[in-house]
């Protein structure tokens, strides 16, 4: 049975691009039911809309505060009763109350081998270290920012001469295939997360699963 997804994002939209991608070769058993945006000029949204996909802006300029916009975007994200939902790049905190709702159930890409780098500006704060490597995350989201059980992390270096944009290419090259792995993981019933700790086949997943990929190491 496929699993019903829904993307929630705030900006270029590449990560659901690849989701996408990967679902319409069939590679991942999910179906795309709709990308849900705090910004209603994200470019992800113009993707979703290309590919046939919903598309749907739920703005915080529409609402008194967090927790009542929150509450709307639940029910535009559960009006697709979806089985998993993926933030890929969504940028804003959610409230205790959706993260409570969607437990288990909801999984984040962030760019940075947690727990390193948490919060914004990853890859500046990586160069400005002198970090020798980088990469990405994929977590269970928990009411902790960037602070979640760990599922999967791939691993990029830092070369010579990066900018903040030859960085970001490169962690973005590895995010495009660590996420779709991982959600299917998780859309076959290999993945879950029992009671606040990550299960893989069954067994409790004391490290994050590592990646590396070829394309994303120059
Ligand atoms: C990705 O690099 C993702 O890891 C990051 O935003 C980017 C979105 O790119 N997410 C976060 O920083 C969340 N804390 P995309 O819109 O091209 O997929």
């Amino acid at each position: 049975m496929t699993h019903r997804v829904v993307v929630l994002l705030s900006g270029s939209g590449s990560n659901f691009a690849a989701i996408a991608t990967a679902a319409r070769a069939g590679d991942l058993p999910i179906d795309l039911m709709a990308a849900v945006s705090d910004r209603p000029a994200a470019f992800g949204l113009e993707r979703a809309r290309t590919l046939g996909i919903d598309a749907i802006a739920v703005s915080p300029k529409d609402y008194p505060d967090r927790s009542t916009h929150d509450r709307a975007l639940i029910s535009a994200i559960d009006q697709y009763d979806p089985d998993l939902v993926i933030c890929a790049g969504y940028m804003r905190i959610f409230t205790a109350e959706l993260v409570h709702h969607y437990a288990g159930r909801m999984l984040n890409i962030h760019p940075s081998l947690l727990p390193a780098y948490k919060g914004l500006n990853t890859h500046r704060r990586a160069l400005d270290d002198g970090a020798p490597k980088h990469g990405c995350t994929v977590h269970y989201v928990t009411e902790e920012l960037d602070g979640g059980p760990l599922v999967g992390q791939a691993e990029v270096p830092v070369l010579p001469g990066d900018t903040e944009d030859t960085l970001a290419n490169r962690v973005h090259r590895a995010e495009h295939q660590l996420y779709p792995e991982m959600i299917g993981w998780h859309a076959s019933g290999r993945l879950r997360l029992v009671s606040g700790i990550v299960h893989l086949d069954g067994a409790a997943l004391l490290e994050p699963v590592r990646r590396s990929y070829k394309n994303a190491q120059d």
